[in-house]
């Protein structure tokens, strides 16, 4: 019979006999699966695993400092931060069209990364044979249909890597379902931030910004992305929602009234949806009130952005991210 104790124990002792006295190392993308995954092989083999994280510059606010911080407390585990903010603004700079994005955070990200396994390697120590994935069970069954948002739009994420023959595969949550995840998250003891954290792209922020991604766009949408979670949380809407994309329209601009000055300002799309496993989905009826609250503090509070509008549009024949 299923328990969150017994999966954790069988795991650990299947990675404890299948590592032996070598190393791995695991790619954390700041979600729930990789965190999970990695939490586990740590309980497992402890300091013979290293967790890189690249920091793309393209996180929402304080998702760094969430993995840098909370998640290294709850765990012990040993962590590489690659801050690479600079590196990524540089490649993505020019760049407006949503396909050529993803490809240019992706190619980036793979380099950086393939940087940091080459420094964990070459540190003195026992080899570094296994590469840790947190796989889940429908991204198996999903491969082997090979239908579906892969093919419309390029993803990206840390499970995503091309697979290096180097390396051989821990994929320890690859029988889980999303919840059953979150809930051995929980059992180990990571943060209630990650552990119910809702689906975040790969390319973070960078596809969330219709034209040019660039420092201040980013600066001013992380500001906007805080604020309509905060309300959203503060609401008690989270579990309701399965995940609420903010979007900056920053080729937009539209009139607006502020004080006794006219503003020329951008418009902030707020894209909430309701779904069972991202193949489709609603837009969320939220109260009005919320979307109210939302909306007067993103224009009160983050400079240039004269108005708010809601993407009333399901999942066909709109994706849930913009780009
Ligand atoms: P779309 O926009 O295709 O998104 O309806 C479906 C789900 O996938 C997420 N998404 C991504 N996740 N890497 C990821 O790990 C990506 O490149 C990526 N693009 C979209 C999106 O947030 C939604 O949950």
């Amino acid at each position: 019979n299923w328990t969150t104790g017994n999966v954790i124990e069988e795991q650990v002792a299947a990675i404890r006999e299948l590592v032996g006295d070598r190393r791995a190392i695991c790619g954390l993308s700041g979600g729930v699966d990789s965190a999970v995954a990695a939490a586990l092989v740590q309980k497992a083999i402890g300091s013979q695993l290293t967790c890189v994280y690249v920091d793309h510059g393209l996180m929402r606010k304080n998702e760094t400092e969430q993995v840098e911080k909370d998640f290294v407390a709850a765990t012990g585990v040993q962590l590489k931060v690659v801050d690479a903010e600079e590196r990524f603004l540089k490649a993505l700079a020019g760049v407006s069209d949503p396909e050529e994005k993803r490809k240019v955070i992706g190619r980036e990200f793979i380099r950086v990364f393939e940087q940091a396994q080459a420094e964990i390697i070459a540190d003195e120590g026992p080899a570094v044979e296994f590469l840790v994935q947190g796989t889940l069970y429908p991204d198996v069954v999903e491969s082997g249909g090979g239908t579906g948002t892969a093919n419309i739009k390029s993803h990206h994420n840390v499970g995503g890597l091309p697979e290096d023959l180097e390396f051989k595969l821990i994929e320890p949550l690859r029988k889980l379902f999303k919840d059953e995840v979150r809930m051995v998250g929980q059992e180990l003891g990571l943060p209630e931030e990650i552990v119910q954290r809702q689906p975040f792209p790969g390319p973070g922020l960078g596809i969330r910004i219709v034209g040019e991604v660039t420092k201040d766009r980013l600066d001013l949408l992380r500001e906007a992305d805080a604020i309509a979670r905060e309300e959203l949380t503060a609401a008690g809407l989270d579990r309701d929602i399965w995940q609420c994309p903010v979007v900056l329209l920053a080729d937009v601009r539209s009139v607006g009234v502020q004080g006794d000055g006219r503003t020329y300002g951008h418009p902030i799309v707020l894209r909430p949806v309701s779904s069972e496993d991202a193949m489709t989905a609603d837009w969320s009826r939220l109260p009005y009130d919320v979307l109210a609250k939302i909306s007067t503090r993103i224009t009160n509070e983050v400079a240039d952005v004269n108005r708010v509008v809601l993407d009333v549009t399901s999942k066909p024949p709109g994706t849930i991210e913009w780009e």
